[in-house]
């Protein structure tokens, strides 16, 4: 099956619910997650700090349950509930994450050593699926910059590439969702030095559940969800812009590199301009960068219908 065929149905209700309910079913659209598989509890991350400057008041999270049951991450298979329930498929220790490329000190992390290496903040932030579905996740990690910084980038580091693992256990990595694995992803320099650029290793005060891509995986709140590769194990600082997996499908006609979030640029096949935070009735109007105008100097002199 290919992603052009699966998206439409995911895109509102997980397929087995949707057959449950029938087609015409408004209950299927307007309820995301029902019949959930239980949901385990990963240990409590030590020495949390709240960031205040991201705490996001005016916004109400979703449940610990929505976060981990409702789930992209075509690894572990294409439907919403699967990562959840394929979630032990994915082998999260040994982990090594390797920084190469236009560095001056490339490095092979033990996942390990990075927990002990970065403080972690909570950072609650909005989350916006290409698929126009929404969450407000409070996220524990640390900036990306700060990650990168330690391998001193070489004036030649223009971009950041991201590739997510494979293992050969993932029911999804086969291709039969029509896309190719390793997951792929990309960032400018500036884009993955600002600060709203996180890496996350837990969600709630816990270690990130294997369906949200652990051990550690990218947010960058102010683009679609798609950016946000998870369970890393390879960063390479390079000159060149990097292919990425999206932007290469359907010959790039559909997902842009960029893919800022941006409620006037439709995709292709739906519209932007609203989305369903999950566990509301009402869609909601989609904000330009998800809300994080402060990113908007990023892009100056940029066409940005252009860079959807
Ligand atoms: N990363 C990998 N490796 N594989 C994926 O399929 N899906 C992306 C992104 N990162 C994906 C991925 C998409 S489309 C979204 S919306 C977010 O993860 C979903 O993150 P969540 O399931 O934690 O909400």
């Amino acid at each position: 099956m290919r992603w052009s065929e699966v998206t439409p149905r995911s895109l509102y209700v997980r397929r087995r619910e949707f057959l449950k309910l029938g087609a015409g079913s408004a209950l299927a659209l307007s309820l995301p997650a029902f019949a959930r598989a239980k949901v385990e509890h990963g240990p409590k991350l030590a020495g949390v700090t709240a960031n205040p400057n991201y705490a996001l008041a005016e916004e109400k999270k979703n449940s610990f349950e929505d976060i981990t049951t409702y789930n992209n991450f075509y690894e572990l298979g294409s439907d919403k509930s699967d990562p959840s329930e394929n979630a032990g498929k994915l082998q999260t220790r040994p982990w090594t994450v390797s920084v190469e490329g236009e560095v001056g000190k490339p490095r092979k992390w033990d996942i390990e050593e990075i927990l002990k290496s970065f403080p972690i903040e909570e950072r609650v932030y909005r989350l916006r699926c290409v698929e126009a579905w929404s969450m407000v996740i409070p996220w524990d990690g640390f900036p990306l910059a700060d990650f990168l910084k330690k391998h001193d980038p070489t004036s030649r580091a223009k971009y950041v590439a991201f590739e997510s693992a494979v293992q050969p256990q993932m029911p999804g990595v086969k291709g039969y969702a029509g896309i190719p694995f390793p997951y792929l992803e990309g960032l400018r320099i500036d884009e993955a030095m600002h600060p709203l650029s996180l890496l996350v290793v837990g969600l709630y005060g816990e270690a990130l559940p294997n369906q949200d891509g652990a051990p550690i995986r990218l947010v960058v709140p102010w683009k679609y969800g798609f950016k946000s590769a998870k369970s890393i194990v390879k960063i390479r600082l390079q000159e060149s812009q990097p292919p990425t997996t999206w932007n290469q499908y359907g010959g790039g006609a559909e997902y842009g590199f960029y893919a800022n979030v941006n409620p006037d640029v439709d995709h292709p096949r739906w519209s932007q301009a609203r989305e369903r935070r999950i566990g509301e009735l009402l869609r909601r109007k989609t904000l330009m960068f998800n809300g994080y105008s402060e990113v908007a100097s990023l892009y100056a002199g940029l066409d940005l219908r252009k860079f959807y």
